[in-house]
């Protein structure tokens, strides 16, 4: 098989590049080791950056995201048995953010392709990228039915996630790699249940931790919670859940969750990790295959769109006009905006959680801290900033 952009995994990321190249006539195959029910149905990330909606919407992939999406203007903090709400819009000068299902982006964007007669390889694994020093790199697959092939390209964009081949591809003696493991993990839940307040609710309870509300409708919860990462699922039946989420809420500020049947479960490890450089000779890394975040802060779909949204015009320069210029320049344009977007989930996540083995003093600091961002407006502004997403990069 021959291509001119080799694409592995049928991420937001994968996706989203395939189409942006597709619209300017430059063809690309993806190659995803699931099959397109199970990426359909992986449920994630919810909460979609201004740009990030404005980048699906420009490439007309926007229909249900506009009708469905539902575009919180607030959010807030509940901390002292008491919700302390920051104003977005205010905050960042007219901004927000728009809650939307991955699974939904992921959806959409597959139906695009297919419309468009877009080659998807589900359930077909990437075992190698060869040639990549070379004009004419190669990716060896192995189809559901076992069989090896290869695809043959110009260029491989890795697109492949955390546990993905890509990362390696890139030598030892080149590839730079940053790691934080949290002692913490989140358990998340969707439950058809109303939610109980009408914009997203980080949770801070000094002695039990963090808990997250937030939804995916009106009548669809999705709630999360830090756990010991060396938890069970099975030791978490539903009561206990609600149970424990309902001590991290409770206060002098009465609030009740509405318990309904809970549809999904599932326990995320935590980390924070970056690999330098996201490119090599003819490769490029996009999304979680060059970094993950914590998922605080809403941050890691966001990230893995926003670097498309660098590396589709690179790619369409170069096939246009032969130029390598923003290709060059695509991994370091990338990691000024990763570094940052790292910076904040890690100090969310360091801001709300508690660790082991502190004191006292340490949780009353995450209070106060909490106390001082929803009470300044200079620390507001800095958080809103963030959280409705950084201006893009110029890769000039
Ligand atoms: P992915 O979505 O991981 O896509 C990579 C694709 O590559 C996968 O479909 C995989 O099957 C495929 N693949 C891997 N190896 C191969 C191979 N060898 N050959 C072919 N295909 C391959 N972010 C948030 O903001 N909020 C959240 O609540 C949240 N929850 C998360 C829960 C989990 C369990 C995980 C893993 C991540 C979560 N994230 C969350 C992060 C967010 O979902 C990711 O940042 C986002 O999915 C990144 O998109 P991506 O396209 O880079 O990678
Ligand atoms: C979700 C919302 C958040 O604000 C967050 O930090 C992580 C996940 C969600 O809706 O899935």
């Amino acid at each position: 098989m021959q291509t001119q952009v080799a694409i592995l995994g049928a991420g937001p990321a994968g996706l989203f590049l395939s189409h942006l190249l597709h619209l300017q006539g430059i063809d690309s195959i993806v190659i995803e080791s699931r099959s397109r029910d199970y990426v359909e149905g992986r449920l994630r990330a919810g909460v979609l950056e201004k740009g990030t909606v404005d980048a699906l919407v420009e490439a007309g992939l926007g229909e249900s995201l506009l009708r469905e999406g539902l575009r919180h203007k607030e959010i807030n903090f509940r901390f002292g048995g008491r919700n302390h709400t920051l104003d977005l819009d205010d905050l960042s000068g007219g901004r927000y953010v728009t809650v939307y299902g991955q699974q939904k982006v992921v959806k959409d964007i597959i139906a695009a392709r297919m419309a468009a007669q877009g080659k998807i390889l589900f359930e077909t694994k990437a075992e190698e990228i060869l040639g990549i020093e070379t004009t004419n790199p190669r990716v060896r697959i192995v189809t559901k039915n076992g069989e090896q092939q290869e695809i043959s390209c110009e260029l491989v964009a890795g697109c492949d996630g955390f546990h993905g081949i890509s990362r390696e591809t890139i030598p030892s003696s080149i590839l730079k790699t940053f790691e934080r493991v949290y002692p913490f993990a989140w358990l998340g839940i969707l439950a058809e249940a109303p939610p109980i307040f009408n914009c997203v609710t980080n949770v801070y309870h000094e002695e039990r931790g963090f808990a997250l509300l937030s939804m995916r409708s009106r009548t669809l919860s999705r709630l999360y919670m830090q756990c010991d990462p060396n938890e069970k699922l099975e030791d978490w039946p539903d009561e206990r859940i609600w149970d424990e989420l309902e001590r991290r809420l409770e206060g002098t500020e009465k609030c009740t969750l509405v318990r309904g049947p809970i549809l999904n479960k599932g326990i995320t490890p935590m980390r924070s990790f970056v690999a330098e450089p996201m490119s090599y000779r003819r490769l490029f890394l996009a999304g979680d295959s060059a970094h993950i975040v914590p998922p605080t802060g809403a941050k890691g779909m966001n990230l893995a769109m926003a670097d498309i949204r660098v590396l589709a015009p690179a790619m369409i320069d170069y096939f246009k006009t032969g130029a390598t210029r923003l290709l060059d320049a695509y991994s370091d344009t990338c990691l000024r905006r990763v570094w940052k977007v790292e910076r904040f989930s890690w100090s969310v996540t360091s801001m709300t959680h508690n660790f082991p083995e502190e004191s006292r003093f340490d949780r009353r600091m995450r209070s106060a801290t909490l106390d001082y961002l929803t009470s300044s407006k200079a620390s507001g502004t800095t958080f809103a900033e963030n959280f409705v997403g950084l201006p893009l990069e110029n890769s000039e």
